[in-house]
């Protein structure tokens, strides 16, 4: 009799242990097949890492803004980014076709953790031989202008 018994809660433990093991496989696997989707399938929703955690630009361009962020983009960036071609880093043309307006905000702002722990980034800096985008210590209200004059590129 207490044979029996022992083997029933033998039984019962096993299935109990295995359910358990099965259930935190799934689990996982959920949790990765999200991380791909956000991460590499759709890059625009990518928002990388940094200061901006949330932007909507107005659908109007700011022309004021603009100008700004020309000259400080002609002060600081021109020594590795040119608006007409691929140079030390890539060009800023259209990049808000294949960028959030929060990931490009947070590579100015934040360049050095992008580059450590973003995976577009990482992915980028092999593209571009290893070269290193470096922090220029804009605010975020140039970084802002910044942005504002891409979008007339
Ligand atoms: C020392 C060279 C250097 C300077 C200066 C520099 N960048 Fe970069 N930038 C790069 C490189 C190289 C990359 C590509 C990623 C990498 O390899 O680090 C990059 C990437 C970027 C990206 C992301 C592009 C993408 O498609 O993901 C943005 C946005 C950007 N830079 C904006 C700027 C702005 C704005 C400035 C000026 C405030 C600036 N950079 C100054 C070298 C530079």
């Amino acid at each position: 009799m207490n044979k029996l018994l022992y083997l029933l809660i033998f039984i019962a433990f096993s299935v109990f242990v295995s359910c358990g093991t099965k259930e935190n496989k799934s689990s996982n696997n959920d949790v990765n097949s999200t991380n791909t989707t956000t991460e590499t399938q759709d890059p625009k929703m990518n928002k990388g890492i940094g200061p901006i955690t949330s932007l909507i630009l107005d659908e109007t361009i700011d022309s004021v803004m603009v100008k700004k962020g020309k000259d400080v983009f002609d002060a600081k960036c021109t020594a590795c980014h040119k608006v007409d071609k691929t140079y030390i880093g890539p060009s800023p043309k259209g990049i808000l076709e294949r960028r959030s307006p929060e990931f490009v905000m947070n590579m100015i702002l934040n360049p050095e953790k992008m580059i450590a722990e973003n995976e577009l980034t990482k992915q980028m800096v092999a593209e571009f031989n290893g070269a290193i985008m470096a922090n220029q210590n804009l605010t975020e209200e140039e970084a802002r202008a910044v942005l504002e004059y891409f979008r007339t590129l």
